[in-house]
């Protein structure tokens, strides 16, 4: 299994609108942290699509090592 790139070690703070698909890039390699922009290409990785139930902010991972996906589980702790 390859390992995804760590965009950041931190998670990334959105507001999301309910009803609402997000796209989070499981690759690390985006350059539109945490959303995907298509340079998995090529790659093992596939983006992770997520509907928002409600309104509000989430916590996104950045490093891209949560089991929570695609929300921080404080997995960059220990990166
Ligand atoms: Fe990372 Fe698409 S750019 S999954």
């Amino acid at each position: 299994m390859a390992e995804p790139t760590i965009a950041q070690k931190t998670p990334i703070r959105i507001e999301v609108e309910q009803g609402k698909d997000y796209w989070w890039c499981s690759c690390g390699q985006s350059k539109r942290q945490p959303f995907c922009d298509g340079s998995h290409k090529g790659t093992a990785f596939e983006p992770v699509k997520w509907t928002a139930d409600a309104s509000g902010p989430k916590f996104f991972c950045g490093c891209k090592h949560t089991a929570g996906k695609p929300f921080c589980d404080g997995a960059h702790k220990a990166l």
